[in-house]
C-alpha cells in the first residue's frame, strides 16, 4: 500500500489492505515479544505534536517509533508549550517541523485540522484525533482488537454506546465497519449525542443495518461487541446538559449477565464512570488488551508510511 499521509478510516476501505496490516501487526507483536523487533526506521525521526491531552496515542506511537530504531521529538499541551500561544498558525508550525522530521503525528481540537495540516507538510501527517472529526489509527487498532478476539470481522452485531455525536473513534470505525459483510450495527446514545447524519448517511449509502436507541439493556443480549465511548465533557458548551447526560450509560457487573458469553467489551479510553472498575476482572473486558493493540498497529502504520519517504537530510 501507498500511504502518504492517514487522515481518515475512508483511506483504507479494501479489506486486503486491512488484513495486510493487521498481518504486519501481528509480525511486530511476535518479534517484540522475542526483543527481535527489525530496526527498519534507523535514521528517521518522528514528530510528536498534541494540542490536546493523550496517554495512549501519544505514547504507543512514540514507543513504536522507538521498538522500530527510530527517535522521536514531542511537544505535549503544544497549544501552551509551542509557539501556538504567540499567535503561530497551525500552517506555519508545521511547515517548520517538517524540516526537522520524517513525519508527523498530530493532534488537534479542531476537525479537518490534519486536512490542513497535509496541504502545506513536506513529511506525511498522521492523524491523532481533530476534535470531532476522526481518530483512524484508534479505529484501526480497534477492528484488529475484534479480529483477534472474535476470529472474523463479517457477521458481526456490535453496539456503539456513549456519545456518538463527539466521538471521533465511532466516526473513524463507522467507516471501517462498512468493509465486513452482514454487520449489524446497534447505535445507543442520549438523544442530544447521536450519530451525525453524515454517518447514518454513509449507513445507508452502504445498505447496512443499524437501529438508533437509548436503551442499552435491551441491546445487551443481541450483540458480539460492545463499544463503549465515554461522554465527552470537554466538547459540551453546555455544563447542565452535561450534567444530564454524563451518567447515561455505566456498565456494571449486573448487566454483563445480559450480555453473551461469547461477546467482548471495547473502549478506546480513557473511561470515567461508564464502565464500572468491578468489570474489568470479567474475561470478555478486552479494553486493555484494545490498548497494548495500539502498539503493534501503530508499528504496522510507521513501517508502511516511512516505507516511501525519502531521508531529509
Ligand atoms: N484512545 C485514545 O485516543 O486515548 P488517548 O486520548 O489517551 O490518546
Amino acid at each position: 500500500m501507498n500511504l502518504k499521509h492517514i487522515l481518515s478510516t475512508q483511506q483504507f476501505l479494501n479489506k486486503n489492505v486491512l488484513l495486510d496490516i493487521f498481518k504486519k501487526a501481528d509480525q511486530f507483536e511476535k518479534a517484540d515479544r522475542r526483543n527481535k523487533v527489525p530496526k527498519l526506521l534507523r535514521n528517521k525521526i518522528l514528530s510528536c505534536i498534541f494540542y490536546e491531552p493523550s496517554t495512549r496515542t501519544r505514547l504507543s506511537f512514540e514507543s513504536a517509533m522507538l521498538k522500530l530504531g527510530g527517535q522521536v521529538i514531542s511537544t505535549e499541551n503544544a497549544g501552551q508549550f509551542s509557539s501556538a500561544i504567540k499567535g503561530e498558525t497551525l500552517e506555519d508550525s508545521i511547515r517548520v517541523i517538517s524540516g526537522y522530521s520524517d513525519a508527523i503525528v498530530l493532534r488537534h481540537s479542531e476537525a479537518n485540522a490534519a486536512k490542513r495540516a497535509a496541504k502545506v507538510s513536506s513529511v506525511p501527517i498522521v492523524n491523532a484525533g481533530d476534535g470531532t472529526g476522526e481518530h483512524p489509527t484508534q479505529a484501526l487498532l480497534d477492528l484488529y482488537t475484534i479480529k483477534k478476539e472474535i476470529g472474523r470481522i463479517d457477521n458481526l452485531k456490535i453496539g456503539l454506546v456513549g456519545d456518538l455525536l463527539h466521538g471521533r473513534t465511532i466516526h473513524s470505525l463507522i467507516y471501517l465497519l462498512s468493509l465486513g459483510h452482514a454487520v449489524e450495527i446497534f447505535l445507543v446514545a442520549p438523544r442530544e449525542l447521536k450519530l451525525p447524519e453524515h454517518y447514518t448517511s454513509f449507513l445507508n449509502s452502504r445498505a447496512m443495518k443499524f437501529s438508533e436507541s437509548d436503551n442499552l439493556e435491551s441491546v445487551l443480549p443481541k450483540i458480539d461487541v460492545l463499544y463503549m465511548t465515554r461522554i465527552q465533557k470537554e466538547r459540551f458548551s453546555s455544563a447542565r446538559l452535561y450534567e444530564r447526560v454524563k451518567n447515561s450509560f455505566v456498565l456494571n457487573k449486573k448487566m454483563l449477565k445480559k450480555l453473551g458469553a461469547h461477546a467482548i467489551i471495547m473502549h478506546p479510553l480513557p473511561r470515567v464512570s461508564e464502565i464500572s472498575p468491578e468489570v474489568d476482572d470479567d474475561a470478555r473486558a478486552a479494553y486493555f488488551r484494545q490498548a497494548k493493540n495500539g502498539l503493534y498497529i501503530r508499528m504496522a502504520l510507521l513501517s508502511l508510511l516511512f516505507k516511501n519517504v525519502p531521508p531529509q537530510r
